[in-house]
């Protein structure tokens, strides 16, 4: 992991890339249950040796159990509680990698460090972003008057008391930088958060077509509605993003061709259960970047939109219209953060590490409908 993070993932020593792959190719000699981490570690360490590199070995996203579909067991509260939990620590960790690399030089990825005045800025926010879920955990008290500094150290304390071995090996594994420059610490945890949103996001979505079927709209509403709270809630995660330096973000772009979130499985899950995409999206990058989602979809999978008409209802309940037109305006608002964020950063042309256009991509993508319902639609006259 050291070696990982002093070097850069690209820049690793052809040494170390060997003796790791010695060392899984004698794996299978070992028991499995006892390995499947260390496996699935080996696998997104040595993605770029082994041509496999994508979204998901970058970000390491096998090996932070993340809630929803790929770990679907536990009621609906464990569910939102692990998330809550990994988001909390996620973003922990990267308050304490920036107030570390403010006192300290000989922290991990040294090159084009933030102003004291960025890292400020960068702090308030990371502390904004992760403050809901650590209330909720109770790991942080309801009200307080310290200064920020006082304040950040004590969440760093208080969390990293509370991490359980599982918890410190996966921010440890999950911390796979390309390259040394500081701002891919904040931009891979960023990620890491949103992706944990969007786990949670899609088991939410098939409990509200469940409720859907069931017949039972106001069942559906409420768990619609939260979800869209919750979406709305993770939007702080932007202005922290927003703190990246673009000539940083830059620099190490260059070595993450082939990995970008368009390749992100949540994502495309909680769009295609709102909505069945048309065939026209089906067919472009944006679905055969994710072949299982895609798979899937052509075998049938629900959609909410599906379960209405199933239903016969030709409109939703007035209660499930307005949580779909919640639910809808918080994705719209998100892919038009994303947008303006995305052109902010790589101007109005540059292209795109998931083999797109780039950002002409993300502003045509912003107009999918979120439902097929036209009552659903978001009121867009006020100019999210
Ligand atoms: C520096 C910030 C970011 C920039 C410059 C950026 C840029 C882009 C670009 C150019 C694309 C088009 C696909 C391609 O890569 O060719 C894209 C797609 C996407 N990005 Fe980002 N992105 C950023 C941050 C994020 C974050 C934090 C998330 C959260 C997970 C995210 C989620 C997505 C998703 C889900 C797509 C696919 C959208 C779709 O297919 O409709 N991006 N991004």
């Amino acid at each position: 992991m050291t070696a990982y993070q002093h070097h850069g993932k690209h820049f690793v020593p052809h040494d170390w890339t060997h003796a790791l792959v010695a060392a899984r190719d004698r794996l299978p000699q070992l028991n499995a249950t006892n390995t499947r981490h260390l496996s699935a570690f080996l696998s997104c360490a040595l993605d770029k040796a082994d041509g496999t590199y994508d979204y998901r070995s970058y970000l390491g996203l096998p090996l932070l159990r993340l809630p929803g579909p790929d770990h679907p067991k536990g009621t609906a509260a464990q569910q939102f509680a692990r998330r809550d939990r990994l988001h909390a620590i996620l973003l922990t960790d990267l308050i304490a990698f920036e107030l570390r690399a403010a006192f300290d030089e000989h922290t991990p990825l040294p090159r084009m460090r933030p102003t004291p005045a960025m890292t400020t800025k960068r702090l308030r926010h990371a502390l904004r972003a992760a403050m809901p879920a650590l209330r909720r955990l109770s790991l942080v008290e309801p009200t307080t008057n310290s200064s920020q500094v006082t304040l950040l150290r004590r969440v760093v304390a208080t969390v990293t008391m509370d991490l359980t071995p599982e918890d410190r090996r996966a921010l440890q594994v999950s911390m796979l930088p390309v390259h040394t420059v500081h701002d891919e610490w904040m931009f891979i945890r960023v990620l890491q958060a949103f992706e944990t949103t969007f786990a949670l996001l899609a088991t939410d979505l098939t409990d509200v077509i469940t409720a859907v079927e069931a017949g039972q709209p106001p069942r559906a509403a409420s768990k619609l509605s939260a979800a869209a709270s919750l979406l709305r809630e993770s939007a702080s995660l932007w202005p922290l993003l927003a703190t990246i330096q673009p000539a940083a973000f830059r620099t190490f772009r260059t070595f993450t061709e082939g990995a970008s979130a368009i390749q992100s499985r949540h994502y495309k899950i909680v769009e295609s259960l709102c909505r069945t995409p048309r065939n026209a999206r089906l067919a472009s990058p944006a679905y055969l970047s994710v072949p299982e989602v895609r798979t899937a979809i052509m075998r049938g999978q629900v959609s909410i939109d599906d379960a209405l008409n199933a239903a016969q209802q030709s409109a939703p309940t007035p209660v499930l219209g307005a949580a779909m037109r919640e639910f809808a305006a918080a994705i719209q608002q998100w892919r038009q953060t994303h947008y303006r964020l995305a052109v902010r950063i790589l101007g109005p042309e540059r292209s795109g590490t998931g083999y797109t256009e780039g950002t002409p991509y993300l502003r045509d993508a912003r107009h999918e409908p979120v439902f097929n319902c036209p009552t659903t639609r978001p009121d867009t006259s006020k100019g999210i």
